[in-house]
């Protein structure tokens, strides 16, 4: 029984040594919605006055990190690490709907999490307004 503690403990650093390495490679991998997630389809079609009504929230509510462009230029984000998505880019175009979706709903380091403040009527909708902010690239697969 005396010798059980020095066994253990090479077990524990190596468990510990795991643990943090893979803790360390989570923070800096890119934030990746679930398989399942991605495949969900958008049930809300972009019309004027929905895209409209999501505008506003946006303004209210994005704006201060992601920037009144969606360029990740609001006025919060220089104090954030990381830094918000730029949402004309082309890893935001290329993303599928359930993902953005699943994303705004969830949150994610300092992003907040939207399932509990918006319906999920509104974060489609929101969904629909940040695919107005980027203009499409041929580049692009076709994700959606
Ligand atoms: C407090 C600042 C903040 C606010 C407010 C905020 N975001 Fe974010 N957002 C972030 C940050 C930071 C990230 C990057 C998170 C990460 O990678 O860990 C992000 C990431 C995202 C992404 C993921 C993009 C991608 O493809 O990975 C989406 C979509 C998004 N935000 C949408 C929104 C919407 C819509 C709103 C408003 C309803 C909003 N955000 C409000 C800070 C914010």
């Amino acid at each position: 029984m005396k010798t059980q503690p020095s066994k253990l403990l090479p077990i524990l650093i190596v468990f510990a040594a795991t643990f943090s390495a893979l803790t360390a490679r989570a923070q800096t991998k890119p934030w990746v919605a679930p398989p399942t997630a991605k495949e969900v389809k958008n049930p809300i079609s972009p019309e004027p006055s929905t895209l409209k009504a999501a505008k506003t929230l946006y303004i209210a509510n994005c704006a201060p990190c992601h920037g009144t462009n969606g360029k990740g230029d609001g006025p919060a984000a220089a104090a954030l690490n990381p830094k918000p998505a730029d949402h004309t880019s082309a890893a935001v175009r290329n993303e599928t709907d359930g993902a953005l979706f699943w994303k705004i709903s969830e949150g994610h380091t300092t992003m907040p999490t939207y399932k509990t403040i918006f319906t999920p009527a509104q974060r489609w909708e929101l969904v629909n307004y940040i695919r107005t902010l980027s203009k499409p690239s041929p580049k692009d697969h076709q994700a959606r």
